[in-house]
């Protein structure tokens, strides 16, 4: 594959990169988007009876019984090779931040370090009264378990639509965002806001924007460099072109 010039110096040169990941990055493992028209867990489910606070309220066990089958494809997805360049990218780069929209932990286990997940991860839980977080419960309890300080039901610990992020999270993200030379958004269509908006925020702030999609997007107009293709083959090839092949 070939990669501008200008892209490959600027990802050796650059002091800090940030990168926001979506759905569309561990599609190669397995999992499935949001809001593909064939496969996106979207053309299948409604959000509203599924990721909201209401939808948990009306019906807690539907709500548990969806995640835990969402887990369960999780637990048996590894990662593929744009986890794998991501976690080589923070190795390479002197700050690089990686920021995902994704709950699947997929980032973690392919080693990236300090990953800042906006919308939460599926692999643990939390007490929907309380907010005590759980990484262990009764996995397969016929009852959506309670919590074992309050008794309130537990709940996947995930972002809902109509929730707000994670204020630690989102405040690192945004700082990224600001402070960056390079920005990447790989496999998000870019429509869920706030996370949508950390690439207009780092252009705004003079850092050249690098799209990596299966498809456009509405941030293709204003990336600096777009790539439409799979990201499981972009991202080794530009990592491998940018810092194993010697510059001429
Ligand atoms: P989407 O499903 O909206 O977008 C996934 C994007 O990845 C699409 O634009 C695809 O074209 C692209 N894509 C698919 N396969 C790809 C591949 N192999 N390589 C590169 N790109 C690929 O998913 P997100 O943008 O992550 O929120 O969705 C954002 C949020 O909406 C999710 O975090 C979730 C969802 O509702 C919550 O659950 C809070």
């Amino acid at each position: 594959m070939e990669f501008p010039r200008k892209l490959l110096e600027a990802l050796r040169q650059a002091q800090r990169i940030a990168a926001l990941t979506g759905a569309g990055v561990s599609q190669e493992s397995g999992l499935r988007t949001f809001r593909e028209a064939q496969d996106g867990l979207w053309a299948q489910y409604r959000p509203e009876d599924l990721a909201t606070p209401q939808a948990f309220q009306r019906n807690p066990k539907l709500v548990w019984d969806w995640y835990a089958w969402r887990r369960e494809r999780v637990y048996q997805a590894k990662p593929n090779p744009a986890h794998y360049a991501l976690a080589e990218l923070a190795r390479l780069v002197p700050h690089f931040t990686l920021i995902t929209q994704n709950v699947d932990g997929l980032h973690q286990a392919a080693g990236s370090p300090n990953v800042i997940e906006l919308h939460g991860n599926i692999r643990r839980v939390r007490c929907s009264v309380c907010g005590q977080v759980y990484t262990q419960w009764e996995q397969h309890a016929e009852e959506v378990p309670r919590c074992r300080s309050c008794n309130g039901l537990l709940r996947p610990d995930v972002v809902w639509f109509g929730e707000n992020l994670p204020p630690a999270e989102l405040e690192a993200a945004f700082e990224a965002a600001r402070t960056c030379e390079l920005f990447f958004s790989i496999g998000t269509s870019g429509v869920v806001q706030p996370a949508a908006s950390l690439a207009y925020l780092a252009r705004r702030e003079g850092a050249r924007i690098v799209e990596i999609n299966a498809e456009a997007t509405p941030l293709t107009p204003f990336a600096d460099f777009a790539f439409q293709g799979k990201a499981g083959v972009i991202l080794p090839a530009l990592v491998q072109a940018a810092f194993f092949n010697p510059p001429h």
